[in-house]
């Protein structure tokens, strides 16, 4: 009898998670085994909302965002009761490994589920926050980093019109990722990040500065989970320190995770979703399937979610460097 995968997404969808789930199909059937989705994330695992997924129910999603297959945040799957019921569910439906695409929630439901099941689990990285530690980039981080550059690029229009700043806060939960390669790509002139926090006046010193030095319009990238105020903490801060119509506040929020993935998350999330089913197929079990200078890797799940993967300095400094 064939072996069974069941694939699902769970947590934020993300650009790219249809790519891999269309490459762990294609290349799982392609290996023999029998492939089935599972809709709606963990919360769909335990109401067993199984499908069985052919070569053609994965045609025409390679360039969507989202999740054809749903995805969900799942308060009882971090319950045993929750946790029971989806292994029950994964043994009534006889699969043999679970392919579970999402971020950092993801990847620990999986190291619990494995307590209740003794089937075959790997995660793929699937999150705009690349706050998984395990590899380089997650899928989706690319596109929400160009669709945040790409917003940016047009309000700059506004800024430079009006002789305005911009405070444009971006997603990252509390990673500054994000925030920084945002930052940098947009040649913006302060990127506030949880991993290097400053306070609204030190932010606004720096504006200050910029302005003495000839600036009239500045962009200042916010990361959602910045501790010393969000977007907006920040933009009244700076409203209150001086004309109030020279600043102006834009939370992309969830803009940021639409649309089509960029050739870059495409290709990774096929090529992850390619090595998992090859690794599957040499048994491995509670990994993170991520990318490592240019290398498929795997990681201990517990190592994945328990590291944490931090922007590199030097881009910061850079940041500072190219902002004068
Ligand atoms: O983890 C992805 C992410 O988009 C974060 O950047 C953000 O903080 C969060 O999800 C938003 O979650 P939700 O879509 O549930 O509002």
């Amino acid at each position: 009898m064939a072996k069974r995968l069941a694939v699902l997404c769970s947590g934020g969808d993300a650009p790219g998670m249809n790519a891999a789930v269309r490459a762990v199909v294609r290349t799982g059937i392609g290996q023999g085994w029998e492939v089935l989705g599972v809709e709606r994330g963990y919360a769909g695992l335990i109401e067993r909302l199984f499908c069985v997924l052919t070569l053609r129910s994965v045609s025409g999603i390679v360039h969507r965002g989202g999740t054809i297959l749903k995805t969900s945040r799942c308060r009882r799957f971090r319950t045993p009761e929750g946790l029971r019921a989806a292994a029950d569910a994964l043994r009534a439906h006889r699969i043999d490994a679970l392919v579970a695409i999402g971020g950092n929630g993801t990847a620990r439901g999986a190291i619990e589920l494995q307590r209740y099941w003794d089937g075959h689990v790997l995660v793929l990285p699937g999150t705009i926050d690349n706050d998984l530690a395990g590899t380089d980039y997650t899928i989706g981080y690319d596109t929400a980093v160009n669709v945040a550059l790409e917003a940016i690029d047009r309000l700059r229009d506004t800024a430079e019109a009006l002789d305005r700043t911009f405070i444009v806060e971006v997603m990252g939960r509390d990673s500054g990722f994000n925030a920084l390669d945002v930052a940098i790509a947009a040649g913006a002139e302060l990127a506030l990040i949880p991993e290097a926090p400053k306070s609204p006046a030190e932010a606004f010193a720096e504006i200050r500065r910029a302005h003495e030095r000839g600036k009239t319009s500045c962009i200042v990238v916010v990361a959602e989970g910045h501790p010393h105020g969000d977007g907006r903490a920040i933009a009244e801060y700076f409203a209150s320190q001086d004309k109030p119509d020279n600043y102006r506040l834009c939370v992309l929020g969830h803009v940021q995770r639409g649309g089509p993935p960029t050739a870059r998350d495409r290709i990774l999330a096929t090529r992850l979703g390619g090595y998992a089913v090859r690794a599957l197929e040499q048994d491995a079990t509670g990994m993170l399937v991520g990318e490592v200078n240019g290398n498929c890797t795997l990681t201990p799940l517990t190592e994945a979610v328990n590291t944490k993967k931090k922007p590199r300095h030097e881009l910061l400094q850079l940041l500072e460097a190219t902002a004068l």
